[in-house]
């Protein structure tokens, strides 16, 4: 008979209040930057902010593309934008969040598969886990310990 194979992932569910100091600034400064999105198209505005281990921080919003697919999410644009600048630097958090462009409230929003691909990569590179904080529902936070816990069974340079 086939075994089976079961995965646990335990996510942290935080209420507002308590988020630490950094954790607070990364979601703020990822509220920011949504409101910087390029979306004229979808009206979908997405916003990530990574806090590096000197505490510098990097931000992201999606930009969209009259030609659809030559758009990129929010969490990409930081994450490259920041490896473009840091190239040796570790990524200690990152935080993403998104809004409807007439709506003020912030959205439970997962990440995509493919920049749940490009987070891996980075904390594959750096050998250390990339925690993620992601607006949940109900005014709540969803800290995942690491990106392997958004993206298990990852395809990664081990594979090749
Ligand atoms: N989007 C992101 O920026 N991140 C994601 O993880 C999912 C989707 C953007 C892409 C597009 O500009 C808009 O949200 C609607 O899909």
């Amino acid at each position: 008979m086939a075994s089976e194979l079961t995965i646990n992932i335990s996510i942290d569910v935080l209420a507002p209040e308590e988020l630490n100091e950094r954790e607070r600034k990364a979601m703020q400064l990822a509220q920011q930057a949504a409101s910087d999105a390029y979306a004229p198209y979808s009206n979908f505005l997405v916003g990530a902010a990574l806090v590096l281990e000197d505490g510098t921080m990097f931000k992201g919003s999606n930009q969209e593309n009259a030609a659809y697919p030559s758009g990129l999410c929010a969490e990409r644009t930081a994450l490259f934008a920041f490896s473009a600048h840091h190239p040796n630097e570790q990524i200690e958090m990152l935080a993403v969040t998104a809004r409807r462009r007439n709506d003020t409230n912030f959205l439970a929003a997962m990440p995509c598969g493919a920049c749940r691909q490009v987070m891996a990569e980075y904390e594959h590179k750096q050998g250390k886990a990339i925690p993620v904080l992601l607006q949940g529902p109900d005014g709540n936070f969803y800290r995942f310990k690491s990106v392997a816990d958004l993206l298990p069974f990852q395809f990664n340079r081990e594979n090749l």
